[in-house]
């Protein structure tokens, strides 16, 4: 059986109750990963965790190598991943300091290798992704905030931008026509490259401002940072919980 695997997004280029086992570089057809893969125990439950943005959070989001992260997590021996998510919220149950596990996805990421089925391997091949997220995984994460008597929004689109700039009004207007709930930079290609090497991914999202336009003032680094430490408590007891469940561990 394979381990539980958690992708730290921005606030959280460590785990701050991991006690690390062991962190060791691997190597992947896909060049270098973000950090090396750390393995370690999270309450009485091993785990891997790779930070996406890298150990200092120095890579942006459209400068991770999401195909070797996703590689070494599956070459580690991981089965189920969980990605953090910083999100800005766009409808109005996606507010700052909220948890929610997303249940679909829109891509407008653009430039990022973001394929394993590229046809320089001689493969062509076209995966599924009707539902983006494995719901087994979405189930424990939704179950492990009940067990808590954490709140937790169970659904919700993400949208998928570019970055490093945060949006425009007008382009949040749009994204929530198109019917996003919540707006990321780095769940896609992550989410079809783990589907397309057979990992079950799921995102655990917490929002750590109001989307651009929606508060009517503008968005601070200040507000962005205040929500992000705010967020690390309940994110690592759900994290804690869903490990606990892990039925591979
Ligand atoms: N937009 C895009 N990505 C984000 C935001 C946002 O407002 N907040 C956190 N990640």
């Amino acid at each position: 059986m394979g381990l539980l695997a958690i992708i730290g997004g921005s606030g959280f280029a460590s785990l701050p109750s991991l006690s690390v086992i062991d962190s060791r570089p691997v190597e992947t057809p896909y060049g270098e990963t973000s950090a090396p893969v750390a393995r370690g125990r999270l309450g009485d439950r091993e785990v891997l965790f790779l930070p996406r943005h890298g150990p200092s959070h120095h890579l942006p989001p459209h400068g991770i190598n999401y195909r070797a992260n996703l590689w070494a997590l599956r070459a580690s021996q991981a089965e189920r991943v969980v990605a953090l998510a910083a999100v800005g919220g766009i409808t109005p149950a996606y507010g700052p300091r909220v948890l929610a596990v997303p249940d679909q996805i829109i891509d407008y990421t653009h430039g990022r290798e973001h394929t394993l089925h590229d046809g320089v391997s001689g493969t062509v091949g076209h995966i599924d992704l009707t539902e983006p997220y494995c719901e087994d995984l979405r189930r424990a994460l939704i179950a492990a905030c009940a067990r808590l008597g954490r709140s937790v929004v169970v659904g919700g689109t993400y949208g998928a931008t570019q970055g490093p700039r945060l949006e425009t009004r007008a382009e949040i207007l749009r994204y929530e026509r198109d019917g996003c709930d919540m707006v990321g930079m780095t769940g896609m290609p992550e989410a079809s490259l783990a589907r397309e090497l057979g990992l079950c991914y799921a995102s655990l999202a917490f929002v750590v401002n109001w989307a651009a336009g929606k508060s009517g003032r503008i968005i601070t680094m200040k507000e962005i940072e205040e929500n992000l430490v705010s967020s690390v408590e309940p994110v690592m007891a759900v994290l804690t919980a869903v490990a606990a469940e892990n039925r591979a561990a």
